[in-house]
């Protein structure tokens, strides 16, 4: 899969941590930055990601701050964007099946490595199942997103 991924300097080693998991198991990985621990604005990467993703250039999105929250909110406010942050496995397959999200946010200050590689994994592997969840996956795009 393409996957465009991004992050402030708080989710900079973690981004880089997860884009060479990604390009390991084959996934085309395109990097937004940042690519400096300099302390920048998490709005700034989540836009760049959001559009790209909202396009079509890349199926799905990869943001990465220190709670992964501000990135999430920046990226929900580009329509036909679903971000979701995750901190559990539940949740990680839960919402592709359900929300069909379509980015997802990591904290690198909740997460350790290990497990944000194996939510990561969780995400990009579930499939959105339609059916009852089509029509309210629908009425998020009429809210406005
Ligand atoms: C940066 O210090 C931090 O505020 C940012 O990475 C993120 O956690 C915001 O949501």
């Amino acid at each position: 899969m393409k996957i465009i991924a991004g992050s402030d300097h708080g989710g900079l080693s973690l981004k880089r941590v997860l884009i060479e998991r990604m390009r390991g198991q084959g996934h085309e990985v395109i990097d937004a930055g940042t690519d400096s621990s300099a302390s920048c604005d998490y709005p700034d990467y989540a836009v760049i990601v959001a559009r790209s993703v909202a396009a079509g250039e890349a199926q799905f999105g990869l943001l990465v701050c220190g709670t992964g929250q501000g990135m999430a909110m920046a990226a929900n406010r580009v329509p036909g964007i679903r971000a979701a942050v995750v901190c559990d496995s539940f949740t990680a397959h839960a919402t592709r099946e359900h929300n069909d999200a379509n980015v997802l946010c990591l904290g690198e200050r909740v997460v350790g490595a290990g497990l944000a590689g194996e939510l990561l994994d969780t995400f990009l592997g579930a499939k959105f199942e339609g059916g009852r969840h089509a029509g309210r996956v629908q009425k998020l795009s009429r809210i406005g997103g």
